[in-house]
């Protein structure tokens, strides 16, 4: 059945003085995810938020808590932030070593949680590879991850065809693609159609003069890309 590409709003670009109305408000124009930037300081230049802000959010709002680690020790952080209530975690493959990615992915699933690994944008595909058989998600970095607000770098979307061949490949056909950095009403449509289920957004949404219309605006416009993609697919 048809599912729609969904929308995961990264907190990062959000109003922190008011953060719970901008959670209410993604969750009422129809997110599908909630994207929670975690930053350490070494594996990207900027710092940014951890387990507390993530068990406050957690405890108020029913979106799922989709956390993306850019930290130097996922392993070590792993069990804090599924503690403190992420449904998804996702690590970085750059981060760690084959072996250890695999251990991660094991942590992240025996805990009950869906696991996702991410690719910084210079990474080959290929370093999925040892866990692209049982991922519930990849995610294409679009940008040098670091900061919101950074303009989609070309081919990104040729680099979400190839992990959807190579998860093809592999037999894990349920694996979800997601992409981040520079995605908005002109870039979703590209990434969609190169197989992109759930778009992570921070500027494009929360920047936007009325958030929750750019929101359903950059969902729609994938989506339209999407459909129009596998009904060439099929012809
Ligand atoms: C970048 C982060 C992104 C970022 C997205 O390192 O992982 O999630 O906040 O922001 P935009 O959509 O503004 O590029
Ligand atoms: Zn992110």
């Amino acid at each position: 059945m048809y599912q729609p590409v969904r929308i995961a709003p990264s907190i990062l670009s959000a109003d922190f003085m008011n953060l719970g109305a901008d959670i209410a408000m993604i969750e009422a124009a129809g997110a599908g995810f909630v994207h929670i930037d975690v930053m350490d300081g070494h594996f990207v230049p900027n710092l940014t938020m951890g387990v507390p802000l993530l068990k406050q959010l957690k405890a108020a709002t029913s979106l799922v808590c989709d956390v993306h680690l850019m930290i130097d020790n996922p392993l070590t952080e792993i069990p804090w932030f599924i503690d403190a209530g992420a449904d998804l975690v996702n690590v970085h493959a750059e981060a760690l070593t084959a072996d250890e990615l695999v251990c991660a992915v094991a942590m992240i699933h025996e805990a009950g949680c869906k696991a996702a690994a991410a690719l910084k944008p210079k990474t080959p595909v290929s370093a999925l590879d040892p866990v692209i058989d049982r991922l519930d998600m990849a995610l294409v970095m679009s940008v040098e991850p670091g900061f919101s607000g950074q303009s989609y770098i070309a081919g990104s979307d040729r680099r979400v065809a190839e992990v959807a061949a190579r998860a093809r490949a592999a037999g894990n056909e349920s694996m979800l693609i997601q992409v981040d950095g520079g995605i908005g009403e002109v870039t979703a449509p590209l990434v969609a159609a190169a197989g992109a289920d759930v778009l992570v957004c921070g500027n494009a949404v929360f920047k936007a003069p009325d958030p929750a219309l750019a929101l359903q605006t950059v969902q729609a416009a994938a989506d339209v890309a999407r459909l129009a993609a596998l009904a060439g697919g099929e012809a």
